[in-house]
């Protein structure tokens, strides 16, 4: 590449003014690693979080504290998103869509959190409104560790001439990114819960393995060693080893609390439902997350959920004789399978909650 072309590229990128809304524990940590980009770029970014004591943390590393979220619209065209929910993605975009029917300048907005897709789509076309904006949708996967290594999973939907054109700031934040050349924003939130569904069902699976390897008093270490061993994947060895050791399932900060977890399990759920797609898996964890919850550990890593699995009281122990005959429903005495259903934590009416998060 010429020395002139280059130059212009470097012009171009001193152009860009990046906002960031939303410093918890991914986009406090993604912001960083962005900033330390532009730090060394001789450039900052303006940054905004409802709680101003995070975002003081941020002006120790170079960001600029925007007044209100009225200051960051008038100071940014590139704005990052990353907040809780749906909820509170709603109630800024609000705020934001109507700021930017008042400015000039155009801005581009990369909202990174886990929301239902329709609300993507929502977002989107409220925005259409100021035709100079654009709207991308790109979630993340990876825990706030990861946030902080800059090792997230990238995932990029929207118009691909702003997706090239931020790519280079996507890559300071992560190891990995996956386009999936679509304008329709609604796909990256499917694809952000389907990747999220592979997680909660190992971890439902995880969560069954090590209890039933518990009450069956097989030894732990060599139940560890033996998923080490068989399944070297980061995330069964990483989770089997949260689960089996108390301190750090109920630790919260390791990242992904139960409460996200609710939200998330409850919107692939509802994404099920709506496709005419079958998700019994997601069914089973979100019904020990919600035990989980009503315990008080709402704030808990959402791996605490195999709490829910092992308070079930022990089963009488069947006869050989009795195990042999098929239970079916129906069949008079078919105490021990409501027993059974209740150990797992269904109840025999078990009807989805409401998707409340
Ligand atoms: N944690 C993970 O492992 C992980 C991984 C991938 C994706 N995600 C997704 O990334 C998003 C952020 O997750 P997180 O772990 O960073 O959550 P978090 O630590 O709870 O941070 C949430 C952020 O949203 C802000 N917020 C919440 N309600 C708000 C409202 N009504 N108005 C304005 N700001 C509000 C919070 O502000 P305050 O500081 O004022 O509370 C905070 O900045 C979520 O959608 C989550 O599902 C999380």
């Amino acid at each position: 590449m010429s020395k002139k072309i280059i130059g212009n590229l470097i012009h171009l990128k001193q152009q860009d003014r990046i906002g960031w809304i939303g410093l918890g524990e991914m986009g406090y940590n993604m912001a960083n690693n962005l900033q330390r980009y532009l730090t060394s770029r001789s450039l900052t970014m303006t940054v905004w979080n409802r709680t101003p004591a995070k975002a003081a943390k941020m002006h120790h590393h170079g960001a600029r504290v925007a007044k209100s979220l009225e200051d960051l619209v008038a100071q940014s065209n590139i704005i990052f998103t990353s907040l809780k929910n749906d909820e509170a993605v709603e109630e800024i975009y609000e705020i934001l869509i109507d700021l930017a029917g008042q400015v000039d300048h155009s801005i581009i907005f990369v909202e990174t959190s886990t929301i239902y897709p329709t609300l993507a789509t929502k977002l989107k076309e409220r925005l259409a409104v100021t035709p100079q904006h654009t709207y991308l949708q790109c979630p993340v996967f990876g825990r706030p560790s990861m946030a902080k290594a800059a090792k997230l999973i990238w995932v990029t939907s929207g118009d691909e001439k702003a997706i090239k054109k931020l790519c280079l700031y996507f890559t300071t934040m992560s190891r990995s990114i996956i386009h999936l050349k679509t304008t329709d924003v609604a796909r990256a939130c499917s694809f952000k819960l389907i990747g999220n569904f592979f997680v909660v069902g190992t971890m439902e699976l995880l969560a069954e393995g090590l209890t039933l390897a518990e009450k069956a008093e097989v030894d732990q270490e060599s139940v560890l060693k033996f998923i080490e061993a068989f399944f070297p994947a980061p995330m069964w060895t990483e989770c089997s080893k949260r689960m089996t050791q108390s301190s750090r399932v109920l630790s919260k900060d390791l990242g992904f609390s139960v409460e996200l977890g609710l939200k998330d399990v409850g919107h692939m759920r509802q994404l099920a439902q709506e496709t005419g797609a079958s998700l019994p898996t997601a069914d089973l964890a979100y019904n020990h997350l919600t035990q989980v919850k009503e315990q008080g550990k709402g704030a808990y890593d959402w791996s605490t959920m195999i709490s829910a699995l092992r308070i079930s009281p022990a089963p009488s122990r069947r006869t050989s004789e009795e195990s042999r005959t098929p239970q079916r429903i129906g069949d008079e005495d078919h105490d021990d399978a409501e027993d059974d259903q209740a150990d797992i934590g269904l109840k025999k009416n078990f009807s989805p909650p409401a998707y409340d998060a």
